[in-house]
């Protein structure tokens, strides 16, 4: 195996591409482009989906590049030794060109050639999809892979959970895939048969390539329709490929984060190898601050908020400078550990030096605002925790007041407590949010005449339109759909509600489809007064029943929407002109916003 820098590798396999005549192409933004089913671009194929469906490259049909990417959904891996929120995907596709004939012998050479990787045949063990109804078993990849050289021990077969490349959001390209991997542990490979691959003990593999072989559109409502043309996308990942290549034992210790450790040790007195508690808070900085300094970098940078791609970087600095803390790294540090990864992509990532000072200056607002209240906030969760007794869960409320005075995310809340053998009460943590933004709300009625309080025709119809989407939401996206809180002014109404995902553009337009339908068929709203005991039974729903009285006010719009409420509303629906989602927004884990208007 060759020893190899980070920077040699990228043009090793840019050249043996460009060699098969693929076109280089420059990596996408880290936020992708029109899609909303996705916060980041989570893998070298995604900025090419239309290509994949059909839309003609300019560049032609053999592409390869080296892509950005981030996944939080692993953050709390974070810390052992593969596991990174940002990394390169090094790829090549071919868009209706080449397939399973040319490419996994073109996989084969890039990785055994001794002109390339040169990694030991016996060392390397593939997968293959194992069939099911919707696709059948890829009997072809193996066979191809067999007669390259792979040993037939070393081919593993795995159902659609291991060997298939979904889409990036819930919908589009998809298909069957054949994954490399290096065996670590000999031992253990020997011990399993063809479909054992997934009984093998953590640390027996290590994946480093996919090669997906593109036959499916997957459709909304679940289908696998088969492509206009056949596709090849393939993803090897750069950092744990230069981690085999240089017999290290952990990501963390290839050249990419070379400078940033020796920063860090400069800065704490700490060595990186000292204990497993020091290099796992090394590992959270080096990743975290990386992952910061790309997405701050970013051509569409983005800056830390309480919403979307906004709250993953706010959640991403904040745990950085929290277990920073844990080995001593002084306020102020990030920048300085963020210039060191400036430096080393300068030549690869131009962006990063081109936007280095309002990299440096964003993480040194977000670190001082965390560092203010979290030495006080840390000292609080002490007080909480020794209040508790072994094994218990913090309550939601209290995982709020952390939330809410000393900024600590509820993730980093729950991840306190999980060090400490102790649970949070997640869920009450959001209704905790909810009942905060309906007081906050009902502050803001007094002070400016607005929501409920407020008689303006405008209010009054973005309120009815309010009880319209609540309705919508419940039949297009979930039954168990329930107000977590409303806010309206003249121009917008905002609703909060318990899902886990945002609306795909297909509910979206189900959801505005349903409401305009209620507005076109001019509805009476009607008001009845009731003893809340006859309104639950009649169906009407109500969120915050304890503040009601004995008797309640209750509206319905036909049989559509049926909710106690105090008013007041529009006489007919007719009134409301046409209904329009004008955004989403994340608020917590489990609490999503929408955004909407009434246009006249
Ligand atoms: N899209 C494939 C992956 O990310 C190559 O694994």
């Amino acid at each position: 195996m060759k020893n190899l820098t980070s920077e040699t590798l990228r043009q090793l396999y840019l050249k043996f591409f460009a060699d098969k005549g693929h076109k280089i192409i420059p990596s996408a933004s880290l936020i992708p482009e029109n899609d909303p089913t996705v916060l980041f671009t989570t893998a070298g194929m995604h900025p090419l989906v239309p290509y994949l469906l059909g839309e003609k490259h300019p560049e032609g049909k053999r592409l390869t590049d080296v892509q950005k990417c981030v996944r939080t959904g692993d953050i709390d891996e974070v810390g052992d030794s593969s596991h990174c929120t940002f990394f390169e995907m090094m790829g090549n596709w071919s868009l209706g060109d080449y397939f399973k004939e040319e490419m996994i012998p073109w996989s084969f050479e890039f990785l055994t050639s001794p002109e390339y990787l040169g990694i030991p045949v016996k060392d390397i063990a593939v997968t293959c999809f194992a069939g099911d109804s919707d696709c059948p078993k890829d009997e072809d990849s193996a066979k191809i892979w067999q007669k390259c050289g792979i040993l037939p021990e070393n081919i593993y077969f795995l159902p659609k959970s291991g060997n298939w490349w979904g889409p990036a959001g819930t919908t589009g390209p998809c298909g069957p895939d054949t994954e490399m991997h290096i065996i670590r542990n000999h031992a253990a490979a020997d011990k399993l048969n063809a479909y054992q691959f997934d009984d093998a003990p953590s640390g027996t593999f290590l994946e480093i390539w996919n090669d997906v072989f593109m036959q499916y559109n997957k459709t909304a409502d679940g289908k696998y329709e088969p492509l206009k043309q056949r596709n090849v996308d393939t993803g090897m990942g750069l950092e744990r490929t230069l981690c085999i290549l240089n017999g290290k034992s952990s990501v963390y210790e290839t050249d990419i984060f070379e400078g940033a450790i020796a920063k860090i040790e400069e800065l704490t007195g700490h060595t990186y190898n000292e204990s497993d508690e020091v290099t796992r808070a090394f590992r959270v900085v080096l990743d975290h601050v990386r992952t910061a300094t790309f997405m701050l970098g970013d051509v569409k940078g983005i800056v830390p908020s309480n919403t979307d791609q906004g709250y993953i970087l706010r959640r991403i600095i904040r745990r950085a400078v929290r277990f920073g803390r844990n080995i001593g790294l002084p306020q102020g540090a990030l920048k300085e550990v963020s210039a060191t990864f400036v430096k080393k992509y300068a030549e690869v990532y131009p962006e990063l030096k081109a936007n280095s000072a309002h990299i440096y200056e964003e993480l040194e607002k977000e670190e001082t605002k965390f560092s203010k209240t979290l030495q006080q906030g840390i000292k609080e969760f002490e007080k909480v925790l020794a209040a508790l007794p072994a094994g218990g869960t913090i309550d939601g409320v209290t995982a709020f007041h952390l939330y809410d005075t000393y900024g600590f995310p509820v993730e980093i809340t729950s991840e306190m407590a999980r060090e400490k053998g102790l649970g949070v009460d997640v869920k009450g943590y959001e209704a905790a949010y909810a009942e905060h933004q309906a007081k906050s709300r009902a502050g803001s009625e007094q002070k400016f005449a607005c929501g409920l309080a407020d008689h303006k025709e405008e209010t009054t119809n973005l309120h009815t339109a309010t009880h319209l989407l609540h309705a919508a939401l419940k039949k297009v996206c979930s039954p168990d759909i329930e107000q977590k809180g409303s806010n309206i002014t003249e121009e917008r109404l905002r609703f909060d509600f318990n899902f886990a995902r945002k609306l795909t553009p297909e509910e979206v337009a189900e959801v505005e489809r349903l409401i305009n339908e209620q507005i076109a068929l001019d509805i009476p709203v009607v008001m009845k007064e009731m003893s809340l005991e006859e309104a639950k039974a009649q169906g009407f729903t109500g969120l915050f029943e304890s503040k009601y009285g004995e008797r309640v006010k209750t509206y319905s719009i036909g049989e559509f929407s049926k909710e106690i409420c105090g008013g007041p509303h529009a006489e007919h629906t007719g009134l409301l002109g046409t209904f329009k989602i004008a955004k989403q927004e994340n608020v917590s884990a489990g609490v999503k916003r929408i955004k909407a208007i009434l246009i006249k």
